[in-house]
Parts: structure tokens; C-alpha cells; sequence
């Protein structure tokens, strides 16, 4: 039930977003709003990324964030695109924390979409944008391809919400969170069964008050393995509300589906 009211949401916010481009509207240009709320306002609990800091972080036009895979590639989450096949509808901007600056923006538009076969809104949630040209001058973000990193303290980062129901972000936020097991994100006071266990990870505070959000969906989540380097180990995919209590991120479990992301990877020229 959680999930079914949060894809309703996320469709909703996914086409609000669409009609906004790839360029942030006024309202989302909007400085982060510091106010006295419970939550603070950045990813929700987060802070400003730096320019450079995560330089594999992708803005989707359709409003959702992805990850440079390759250099033609972007791994995003399987309900921000549609169908599997040619298609010229999305613009990835990527090379700038901030969407609005002209210096070190590259814009680049997609020629095809893969999405995960099968996918049907439970699960599976990931999916391949081919870009038109390809983005040599930044680095890739290598996904685990073991389950060796997934657990410990994530980074999230993202241009989506920075409360629940908020505005889409200018400025790149990020923030940290911790694994939470699949046993705890499937109890009766937390998902209560609804996280699919093998190919889905959570991760997030008990408390609540740091999570991705609307808008950051397709994003990576990640940590550094065991050489510094940085690694995925997940795709924003949803959560009940955001940075709730008891309600911690579900991410798409990058490790499960590595072996397949990379045969459609390779069957889409790398
Ligand atoms: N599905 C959302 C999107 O399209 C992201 C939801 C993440 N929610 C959360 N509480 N972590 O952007």
C-alpha cells in the first residue's frame, strides 16, 4: 500500500517536473529555505554538494537524477522512463552541482532507453538512457557487483525535494545514511513486507530526517570500497513520504541486478 500511494506520487511529481525542462523553474531556484521546521531542508537533512564532489551525478529532464555508467550510458531508475526503445525525449545535464550554470554544464539528449525487462512498478527498478554524444570528460561510478558493500553508511545526493512535497533543488544536495537490514525495513512498524528483500535495500535513520526524496529518484546511492574509490550499491527508487520515522529509503540493490545492468550495457554498445 505504501508503495502503491508513493508511485501515484512520484508519476505525479515525475510529469510536474517534465514540464519544468532540464533547467530549474524560478521556484526551484529557489535558495534552500533554512526555516525552524523539524526537518532541515536540504535532500531532506542534507547539505551543498561541492563542485566536483560527486562528478557522476546525472539531472534528468523528466526530473530524476541518474549515474554516468559509461560514457554513453546513464543508470537511472526503471519508473523515470518509459518503454524499452529509441527514444530523443531526455536532456542529462551533468559536469555542475549547479543546474543553472553555464561553466562546465554539458548537455547532452538521449538517443535510447533501456528499461529493466519485466519491470512492472514492484521491483526491478532500474534502467539504461543511452546519451547522443558521449561524456569523456568525466568520471564513471563503478556499481558493486558483489554484495560485499552493501551495508555500512551510504551518500545520497540528488536535486529532487528537500522536504517532503517541496520544491525540485538548483543546487546538487547530498547527505549520508545508514544500511538498514531487510529484516527491519520489513517490520510491522517500518515497510511490513512490502520491500522485496533480494533485489532492494534500505537505508535510512530509525528517527527519520535525512532521505532522498521526489525528484531524486534513478540516483545513486553510494559509498567508498575497499581501495577509497566510489561505489554503487543503489538506484533512488521510493519510500513512504520522505525522511519519515520509521520510514527509510528503498533503493533499487544495485549487486543483485550488476550482472544484468552490464549484458544491456554491452548490448547497447557500452
Ligand atoms: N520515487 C521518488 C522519485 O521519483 C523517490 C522516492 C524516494 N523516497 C524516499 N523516501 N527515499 O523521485
Amino acid at each position: 500500500m505504501a508503495r502503491w500511494r508513493n508511485l501515484l506520487a512520484v508519476a505525479a511529481a515525475a510529469v510536474t517536473a517534465a514540464t519544468m525542462g532540464a533547467i530549474a523553474s524560478p521556484a526551484a531556484a529557489a535558495p534552500p529555505d533554512p526555516g525552524g521546521g523539524v526537518v532541515s531542508p536540504q535532500v531532506v537533512g542534507g547539505t551543498r554538494a561541492t563542485q566536483g564532489e560527486f562528478p557522476f551525478m546525472v539531472r534528468l529532464s523528466m526530473g530524476c537524477g541518474g549515474a554516468l555508467y559509461s560514457s554513453r550510458l546513464v543508470l537511472t531508475a526503471a519508473h523515470c522512463v518509459g518503454a524499452t526503445g529509441a527514444n530523443t525525449s531526455i536532456t542529462a545535464t551533468l559536469g555542475v552541482v549547479d543546474l543553472q550554470s553555464s561553466s562546465g554544464r554539458i548537455q547532452v539528449r538521449s538517443n535510447y532507453v533501456y528499461r529493466a525487462p519485466g519491470y512492472n512498478g514492484n521491483g526491478k527498478d532500474w534502467a539504461l538512457i543511452r546519451l547522443d554524444t558521449p561524456v569523456t570528460t568525466l568520471p564513471t561510478l563503478r556499481i558493486a557487483t558483489t554484495s560485499a558493500y552493501d551495508t555500512g553508511t551510504f551518500t545520497i545526493a540528488g536535486w529532487g525535494s528537500a522536504s517532503e512535497g517541496g520544491s525540485q533543488q538548483r543546487y546538487l544536495l547530498k547527505a549520508t545514511v545508514p544500511f538498514v537490514s531487510d529484516t527491519t525495513c520489513n517490520s510491522r512498524t517500518m515497510y511490513n513486507g512490502s520491500v522485496i528483500a533480494s533485489d532492494e535495500i534500505c537505508a535510512g535513520y530509525t528517527q527519520g530526517g535525512v532521505d532522498t526524496c521526489q525528484g531524486d529518484s534513478g540516483g545513486p546511492m553510494f559509498r567508498r570500497d575497499n581501495a577509497n574509490a566510489w561505489i554503487q550499491v543503489g538506484i533512488v527508487s521510493w519510500g513512504a513520504g520522505c525522511a519519515r520515522p520509521n520510514k527509510p529509503g528503498v533503493y533499487s540493490q544495485v549487486s543483485y541486478f550488476a550482472s544484468n545492468i552490464a549484458s544491456a550495457a554491452a548490448s547497447l554498445g557500452g
